[in-house]
């Protein structure tokens, strides 16, 4: 099998795959150096290698594999409709397709921090910017795969119970993710600003109870190409 690991981080995975699937050859591809620094520092295996690319840019011309896998990356890549297209394109055969990815995209953590980035003195700061949010509901990419010629796909969503001290521990979460990305677009003293408001508009959303019940959702998807 030739596996393609896509958003492959520090490799932790990559190697697993690798080893549990006994491929012949196994690629990790990301876009950040600093991760694949540390995936190549691994103990180095037959098979594995890594690359420094984007996934919007995969596949390069006539390059194949008998499976494409994707953890927690692929929510970053615009247009899932093309981006799953091309991703077909590059499966052999009979070859597999699986991914894992958040889809918070409905959550009052997620929306309310879009609907900041409209309210000023953001807005004028963001400029032509803004969040994309590119992940579909599960059942899109049921569909999606069966139009692109996967039999029988499987796409699930799960929720992964997380119990947080209190409600404030989510606005923590999110500064560590999903803000930090906000954090990018506006200079340093107008994004305190922006995590306090976000912090009042989000709390008055969500319940004030202690521990605080916050589900986390993602979307598993696999699917086997017709030969
Ligand atoms: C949350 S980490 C997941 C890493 C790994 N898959 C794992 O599960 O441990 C997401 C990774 O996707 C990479 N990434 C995000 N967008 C990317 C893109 N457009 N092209 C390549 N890599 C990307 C990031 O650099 C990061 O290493």
């Amino acid at each position: 099998m030739r596996v393609v690991d896509l958003g492959c981080g520090t490799g932790r995975l990559t190697y697993r795959l690798h080893r549990e699937l006994q491929a012949s050859t196994t690629l990790g591809i990301d876009r950040s150096s600093r991760m694949l620094a540390a995936a190549v520092a691994e103990a180095a295996t037959d098979g594995v290698r890594f690359e420094q690319r984007d996934i919007a840019a995969f596949p390069r011309h006539g390059e194949q594999v008998d499976l494409i896998f994707s953890n927690a990356a692929l929510h970053w890549v615009d247009d899932h409709v093309a981006l799953f297209a091309r991703l077909a394109s590059a499966l052999t055969p009979d070859g597999q397709l699986a991914v894992q990815m958040p889809a918070m995209y409905d959550d009052p953590s997620h929306v309310v921090a879009m609907e900041l980035s409209d309210v000023e003195p953001f807005r004028s700061a963001f400029g032509e910017w803004r969040r994309s949010q590119p992940v579909l509901a599960p059942e899109a990419y049921a569909r999606l795969l069966f139009q692109l010629g996967f039999r029988d796909p499987a796409v699930r969503l799960i929720v992964y119970p997380h119990v947080l001290s209190g409600p404030d521990a989510v606005v923590e979460w999110m500064k560590g993710t999903l803000l930090a990305e906000y954090s990018r677009h506006l200079p340093p003293d107008l994004f305190g600003a922006f995590v306090d408001e976000y912090r009042r508009r989000l709390l008055e959303r969500i319940e004030p109870a202690r521990p605080f019940f916050f589900p986390f959702k993602r979307i598993l998807i696999w699917g086997q190409r017709s030969a």
